[in-house]
Parts: C-alpha cells; sequence; structure tokens
C-alpha cells in the first residue's frame, strides 16, 4: 500500500487555506493509504512562540484534525516533538544538504526578510521537513503549492544520500489538489490566505463563528465588473471565492459559472458563504465533543510508539551507512 504523510504546524487555528489544501486532502486519501498526519511543531519554533499558546494549539490542531474527519483508525496520528528521530534525522541530512539549497528557499527568503533576526532554524527547516518525510518512506505527500518546493528539496536530498551511501530512501513526491490549491486572502486576493496574517479579516478559521464568517465571506473583496467568472488574474478575488464553493461542493468552475450567470455577487457570497458555514459549523461541533477527550492522549501515545520505531530504524541505517559503527 502507498503511504502518504504531511504534518501542520501549531502557529495559530488553521484557516480554510489549511483545511482545503491539507487536511481534506488527508481525508479524501485515507482509504486508499497508509496515512501519517502529525502536528509539526518543531516547525513551528523556527519563529519565535509563546510556550502556553504553543501547547494549547497544538492540541486543538489535533483535535480539529480528528473533527475534520480525519479518522485514527486510518492514520498514524502523532506530535513532531514526541518523536526524537526526527530531529536526529534532520542532522544527517543537514550534512548533505547545501546552503546554498536552503538559502534559496522561496520561503526561506520571505521570513528572513520579514525579520532581520531570524534563526538558523529557519534556514534548516526544510531539512527537518525532508527528514519527516524521508523516515517513513513516503509516496505522497499533500501539501499547498507553497510547499511543493520543500517536497521536492526533500526528493533532491534523498537522491544524493542514496547515491552516495546507497539505497536507503524512497523519492516523495508532493501532492497539489486541483481544486483551490491556494486559497487567497479575503480581502487582499493577491496574497495567500495565512495563519500568520496581521488582519483578520480576509482570514476565515476553522473556529470562527458562523457570524464572523459570513460577514467576512460577505466583505470579501471583488471586482467593479458583475460577472461570476473565473480569471485569477483579472479577476482574483472572485477567482478565490469560486475556489473555494467548488472546493466544498465538488462542482467544477464551468459548473459555478453556469449556476451564478445570472446572479449578482451579493447572491454569490451567499451561497459561499451557506456551503462553508454548514460544514465548518458540524466541524466545530465534533471539535468541542473531542478536545475534553482523553481518547486523544490514547491516539498520540499510540502514534508516538508506532512512528518511534519506524524512524529509529531507518535512523540508525543511515548511522551504519554513513559510517557511524565501532
Ligand atoms: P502552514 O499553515 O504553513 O502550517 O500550512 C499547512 C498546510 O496547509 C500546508 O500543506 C500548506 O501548503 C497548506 N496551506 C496553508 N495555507 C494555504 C492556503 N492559503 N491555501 C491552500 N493551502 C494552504
Ligand atoms: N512545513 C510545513 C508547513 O508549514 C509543515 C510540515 C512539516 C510538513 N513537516 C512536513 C508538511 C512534512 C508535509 C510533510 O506547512
Amino acid at each position: 500500500m502507498k503511504k502518504i504523510l504531511t504534518g501542520l504546524q501549531p502557529t495559530g487555528v488553521i484557516t480554510l487555506g489549511n483545511y482545503i489544501g491539507a487536511i481534506k486532502q488527508m481525508v479524501k486519501y485515507q482509504d486508499q493509504y497508509d496515512s501519517y498526519l502529525f502536528v509539526a511543531d518543531l516547525h513551528a519554533i523556527t519563529i519565535p512562540q509563546d510556550k502556553e499558546q504553543l501547547s494549547k494549539n497544538t492540541r486543538d490542531l489535533l483535535a480539529l484534525y480528528l473533527a475534520c474527519g480525519v479518522d485514527p483508525k486510518k492514520n498514524k496520528i502523532y506530535i513532531q516533538s514526541e518523536n526524537e528521530y526526527h530531529t536526529n534525522i534532520s542532522w544527517l541530512l543537514e550534512c548533505n544538504t547545501y546552503y546554498g539549497e536552503l538559502s534559496r528557499m522561496t520561503q526561506f527568503k520571505d521570513k528572513s526578510r520579514k525579520n532581520a533576526n531570524f534563526t538558523t532554524g529557519l534556514l534548516t527547516y526544510p531539512v527537518l521537513m525532508a527528514a519527516d518525510i524521508l523516515a517513513y518512506d513516503v509516496d505522497y505527500v499533500p501539501v499547498g503549492i507553497d510547499q511543493k518546493q520543500h517536497v521536492e528539496l526533500a526528493r533532491d536530498i534523498a537522491e544524493r544520500f542514496n547515491k552516495k551511501y546507497g539505497e536507503t530512501f524512497k523519492l516523495p513526491e508532493a501532492l497539489i489538489s486541483s481544486e483551490g490549491t491556494k486559497i487567497m486572502d479575503l480581502v487582499t486576493p493577491d496574497k495567500k490566505m495565512s495563519k500568520s496574517s496581521e488582519s483578520q479579516k480576509g482570514v476565515i478559521r476553522l473556529l470562527d463563528d458562523e457570524k464572523t464568517i459570513r460577514k467576512k465571506i460577505m466583505g470579501a473583496t471583488t471586482d467593479s465588473e458583475t460577472v461570476i467568472k473565473y480569471d485569477p488574474e483579472n479577476k482574483p478575488g472572485i477567482s478565490n471565492l469560486i475556489n473555494i464553493y467548488i472546493s466544498f461542493t465538488g462542482k467544477t468552475i464551468k459548473e459555478v459559472e453556469e449556476e451564478f450567470a445570472q446572479k449578482t455577487y451579493g447572491e454569490f457570497k451567499t451561497k459561499v458563504a451557506d456551503v462553508v458555514i454548514e460544514e465548518i459549523s458540524q466541524i466545530q461541533k465534533r471539535y468541542n465533543e473531542i478536545i475534553n477527550n482523553n481518547e486523544l492522549d490514547k491516539i498520540l501515545d499510540e502514534g508516538r510508539e508506532f512512528t518511534r520505531k519506524i524512524a529509529k530504524k531507518k535512523y540508525e541505517d543511515m548511522k551504519y551507512k554513513m559510517g557511524f559503527r565501532r
């Protein structure tokens, strides 16, 4: 059976973008593949985090995974920092990764530009991500388009390691969903909807209440025309709403354009808000049941034990091949 793996950072309540780009995909594939889903808390600290918030966000994210339909019977669910082999593997990989490769990563360039006091962790972030993936011989990594470059780097690092030390890693592939790959901020639709946006107006979070969600969607930036047509270049706002709508309804762009051919932007937005709220309110109901339940801890203990065994084996294999022997 093919393996699939992804992780999300606990850096705030996840957005509609995370849900569409990453979690919905995991739910879609869990019947088909051996699935691994974790909380990338070690990646979160590449930028400063409040420690209380970090642990709260971690638990919230795990509860949201389950509330979104991730089935603990079909997925290994775990916390990255509870498995020390990820960082051990990462170090061995770092010593097989070039500084130039890391400094050329788009995300690194963006984030380091925003804060001159960035840490080394921000630079080596993609290597830890490669370790997360390569430890388990994963076939597919469902991510949003912004993470594609990191998955490709993981593949390059794996290939290099295999050549140098002998066949060790499977080469992973990014799995980018065709619908709504990149959900944009509702207010500034040329920017991706992000957990860390300064303004909240254009960002829908999975724990926002109904009224807030509706208000944000109704207030989404559009354009001065009146046609509902998919054209990301000239109509980024409307195209983004179409992307959201199709990922919640499973309709095609053409079907949506036909459905709203004679409708106003207001009518379209109302419909988008309806479908989003319907699905998110179900998620919130389940989230409230799960968050205070110790079932979650049992799932995490199992996930930790299972994944530690696999990652340990990979780490020892790497060490041996690299010459760490008595
Ligand atoms: P992050 O918020 O950076 O931890 O992202 C977690 C996952 O969600 C990654 O796979 C991202 O590519 C995906 N993701 C984040 N924001 C968006 C977005 N606006 N649209 C689609 N996917 C996203
Ligand atoms: N860097 C990813 C993000 O911010 C999260 C992540 C960490 C990840 N390790 C991973 C995603 C391994 C996929 C596979 O979205």
